[in-house]
């Protein structure tokens, strides 16, 4: 099987974990590279939910090798009661289980100053998930970062720490938050890193040689393509690079090694957090939530929901160059009777077929709409493209002529088998 990029095309939480889930059955790799445990990916087996944050969903299948790349910020603490939730679920972590040792560590200083700034933003907050992800990266990009390889060398480690947690404390205290105990970290850290000691390795060297023995290489996306530091709707974004591009930055793996990109995208639109949405519709997030759905995987939030947007999906298509598509909760529209699309943006009088580059001009947009039929039948229990009812297929065909991709993956079901090929 070829080497595949999973990306989120809309605003994060597409269904990128059911969907790996699904097309890790044809692959030997499985590959973060991106964000941290801000991520929340669900996949549902044999009745039982899994929801992952850092560890990558491969997992859940026997003898697949899962990786950690360089470019996730990786919190210790929170990775070991992953672990741990997940080894009661009857997951197995062996060899086959690695964390690259240049990740950059999340620490409990970049957790209390992702709230504290949030704070601090007062009603311009960005809605972020608290998980101290942002800050890690600014670090991470300002050279004081710590990594894995740090966390594992117990002669350097405390008294770097003790140099970032003086620092870090001066700037929580002048902010009037919470400050961090030396001891109490360092304890906590040692005791993660001894648990994740036999996992740490150089993930770059590993994945070179597992390509060379010609395995496949499956890349789980992060968060979604208008979340992306540089492309997203900034500063409503998060803060690492949510696009295909982030595959090879955040594992070592090279651009030409790259076969196919698969864009994944809901047949509607969710966004969690702040920051502009042009398709949000209350009445429709009424409608999900009734239905129990749209709800946080990682902070329990309500998601804000819309009708969906080809202006950000063609937009995700360009930068990832998205060659197929996975639609994941078609079931999701099965009561409606006319279901919206936008085609582009009424933008200060004029048609636009991109979304503009600053949040601003974003909100002041409009969406133009085209409208489809329903087909106000149950799809949960189809199997088959063919035996979906008309308007539905009519509905998938449009949306992938729209963004600019082949339709490849649907799912009707949060259930492994609730899925099938175009
Ligand atoms: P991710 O972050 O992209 O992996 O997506 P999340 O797991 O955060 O959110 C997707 C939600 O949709 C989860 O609750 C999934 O279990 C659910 N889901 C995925 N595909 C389908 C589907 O086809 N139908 C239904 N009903 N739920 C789905
Ligand atoms: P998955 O992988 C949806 C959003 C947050 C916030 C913004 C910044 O499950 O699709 P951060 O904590 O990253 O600094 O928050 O990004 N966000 C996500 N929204 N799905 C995600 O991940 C997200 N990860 C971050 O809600 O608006
Ligand atoms: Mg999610």
């Amino acid at each position: 099987m070829a080497n595949t990029v999973i990306v989120g095309a809309q605003w994060g939480d597409e269904g990128k974990g059911k969907i790996i889930d699904v097309l890790t059955d044809d692959a030997d790799v499985v590959i973060r590279s991106q964000g941290g445990n801000n991520a929340g990916h669900t996949i549902q087996v044999k009745g039982q939910k899994f929801i992952f944050h850092l560890v990558p969903s491969g997992i859940l299948r026997r003898g697949k090798t899962c990786v950690i790349g360089n470019g996730v910020v990786v919190d210790p603490v929170a990775l070991v009661a992953e672990m741990d939730r997940l080894t009661g679920q009857g997951v197995r972590f062996g060899k086959n289980f690695q964390i690259s040792e240049t990740a950059h560590l999340v620490l409990p200083y970049h957790r209390l100053l992702d709230e504290a700034r949030e704070r601090a933003k007062g009603t311009n907050q960005i809605g972020t998930t608290k998980r101290g992800i942002g800050p890690a990266y600014s670090d991470k990009a300002s050279r004081t970062g710590l990594r894995m390889i740090d966390l594992l060398d117990g002669d350097r480690f405390p008294s770097k720490l003790r140099t970032n947690i003086d620092a870090n404390n001066r700037v929580l205290e002048a902010m009037g938050a919470q400050t961090v105990d030396y001891g109490a970290v360092l304890s906590d850290f040692q005791l993660a890193a001894d648990r994740l000691r036999p996992h740490v390795t150089n993930t770059v060297l590993l994945l070179q040689r597992l390509m060379r023995a010609g395995k496949s290489l499956l890349f789980e996306g992060a968060q979604g393509t208008l979340l992306d530091i540089d492309h997203g709707t900034y500063p409503f974004v998060t803060s690492s690079t949510t696009t295909a591009a982030g595959a090879c930055s955040g594992s070592g793996v090279p651009p030409h090694s790259i076969d196919r990109v698969i864009g994944v995208m809901k047949p509607y639109t969710t966004r969690v957090g702040e920051g502009p949405f042009p398709t949000e519709d209350g009445a429709l997030g009424d409608m999900f939530h009734k239905m129990g759905r749209e709800f946080g995987a990682t902070t329990g939030r309500k998601r804000r929901c819309g009708w969906f947007d080809a202006v950000v999906t063609r937009f995700a298509q360009a930068i990832s160059g998205i060659d197929l598509l996975a639609v994941t909760n078609v079931d999701g529209l099965d009561e409606l009777d006319t279901i919206k699309v936008c085609v582009a943006y009424k933008f200060r009088g004029k048609r636009i077929d991109y979304p503009p580059a600053d949040a601003a001009y974003l909100r002041e947009c409009e969406p133009v709409y085209r409208e489809f039929p329903g087909w106000r039948s149950p799809t949960g229990g189809v199997r088959d493209f063919r035996k979906l009812p008309p308007n539905a297929r009519a509905y998938l065909n449009a949306l992938a002529d729209l963004t600019g991709a082949k339709l490849h993956v649907i799912s009707v079901g949060a259930a492994r088998e609730a899925t099938f090929w175009r």
